[in-house]
């Protein structure tokens, strides 16, 4: 071959490479299903799809509705909203509204399990306060590698509070959410989802950010303030958020509702399952850089030369300005006495390792899951106060419950921060106690419990679950 010609070929391929790493893709916002407008029924069919991730090449994926993730669903506090999910992807799966205050047999758990081809007709009444939650499959042991394929979709609570605050609300424009997972590609395609027993104890955590199905996205906003309602999707990463200029934003929003009040961040740690709603000042007209750093698994005093990763260019349209402003008084939010609770739970997250060093089995109080034992067995609307600590390893855990939200009492021995004093239904723990408050104010029967468990999805389908009933 001329060699001219190989040199010139070459430098087109290597160009041609550094322009495709430059370039930023749109972020995609989920559509928006808005349940007043759909008449409060709502039709989600879960289906094997073909996601481009990259131009022109497809990874074998799952979504309702569509290819990759689900639509966002707007509810409305005190309506009931009919759902049908019908499931196309060839085996069994659940659904599971988390986040939600509903009752057992509607939660979407293990034991709600959908068939192939079979459809999932429920009612969700709307009790809860105005809040961003999400929902994905819930299978015993499939939890993770459906909601690897793309099983994941949000749920928007709205109120007479939320409508009537002066923040940001137009969805997709200045109220914008972020579903944020990690994925590993080869040649442009996803890597389908497989653990290895080296993996399980970390869980899987894989190299590239993609954010609503979109890798390395911008956006594009109005001048003004921008809200931002993050999911960590993840099956099993925790991040450090923060903008790049490391300039102060506001977090608003817990998962289970507002905060009081605004407080000023510069870095916001989200686990599996946790979500956050922020405002971001961008009246200056200027572009700014919504960072991650990886968080490494295990327990570490310094966080040098960790990895960190772009999460989102928001680029600034100033032909265009938001109207929402942050305003200084968000929420009310009634807190529990700890004398006022009627009972004190357990919780230890425990880890046992085979001799080659690698997690084999992970439980909750030396039980592993089992979807015929039932663990715990609260009394419908009493004040309870649960403790809940990584009882063994190095490793922190996202705890999680169904059926409510709690808030947290102490943590390390240490009242909550400020930013973290709102409803939450996702709490990091560590080899200290973490104490929360809470209620349950809905039924979860035997046929139907609730679920308690870590977060990161290897760990629960693990067996680091448990199962208890509210009567
Ligand atoms: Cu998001 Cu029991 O789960
Ligand atoms: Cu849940
Ligand atoms: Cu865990």
């Amino acid at each position: 071959m001329n060699k001219l010609f190989f040199a010139l070929m070459l430098f087109s391929i290597i160009s041609c490479n550094e322009k495709a790493k430059q370039d930023t893709n749109k972020l995609m916002i989920p559509e928006l299903i808005d349940s007043r407008a759909f008449n409060r029924d709502i039709q989600l069919t879960l289906q094997n799809g073909q996601h481009e991730f990259y131009p022109n090449i497809k990874s074998n994926t799952k979504g309702f509705n569509g290819h990759y993730l689900g639509p966002t669903i707007r509810f409305y506090k005190n309506e009931s909203t009919r759902i049908r999910f019908t499931n196309k992807i060839g085996e069994s799966t659940t659904v599971h509204g988390h986040g939600l205050h509903v009752e057992g047999k509607v939660d979407g758990g293990p034991h709600n399990k959908i068939l192939p081809n079979q459809t999932w007709d429920i009612i969700l009444p709307i009790k809860q306060e105005a809040s961003t939650n999400w929902y994905h499959p819930h299978l015993m042991g499939k939890t993770a590698e459906h909601v690897h394929a793309g099983l994941a979709g949000l749920y928007i609570i709205e109120d007479d509070n939320s409508l009537k605050l002066p923040l940001p609300k137009t969805y997709g424009v200045d109220d914008i959410p972020l579903v944020i997972q990690d994925r590993d590609f080869t040649n442009g395609k996803m890597v389908d989802y497989s653990i290895t027993e080296e993996e399980n104890m970390q869980g899987k955590r894989e190299g590239t950010l993609i954010v609503n199905g979109t890798v390395s996205p911008y956006v594009k906003v109005p001048k003004g303030w921008l809200r931002l309602r993050l999911l960590n999707g993840s099956n099993a990463r925790i991040y450090d958020f923060h903008l790049k200029s490391k300039q102060p934003f506001y977090k608003i929003a817990t998962e289970g509702g507002f905060l009081e009040e605004p407080i000023a961040i510069t870095n916001l740690k989200m686990a599996p399952g946790e979500r956050n709603e922020i405002m971001i000042n961008m009246s200056n007209g200027q572009s700014k850089e919504l960072m991650a750093t990886f968080l490494p698994p295990e327990r570490r005093m310094l966080s040098i030369g960790l990895t960190k990763k772009r999460v989102l260019e928001i680029r600034v349209d100033s032909s265009k300005v938001s109207n929402g402003t942050l305003p200084n008084k968000l929420n009310a939010i009634h807190t529990w006495k700890k004398e006022e609770a009627t009972t004190t739970r357990i919780f230890e997250l425990l880890t046992y390792w085979n001799d080659k060093g690698n997690a084999y089995a992970m439980d909750i109080n030396g039980k592993s899951m089992n979807m015929t034992r039932i663990d715990e067995e609260v009394t419908k609307g009493e004040i309870e106060v649960w403790r809940i600590r990584a009882g063994s390893g190095m490793m922190d855990h996202p705890f999680h419950m169904h059926g409510t939200s709690f808030l947290i009492v102490s943590q390390n021995g240490k009242p909550p921060k400020p930013e973290d004093k709102g409803w939450k239904d996702v709490v990091i723990v560590n080899h200290r106690w973490t104490e929360i408050i809470v209620k349950f104010n809905f039924e979860a029967t035997k046929k139907f419990p609730y679920m308690y468990h870590c977060h990161i999805l290897e760990h629960e389908d693990l067996g680091m679950m448990g199962q208890f009933t509210v009567e």
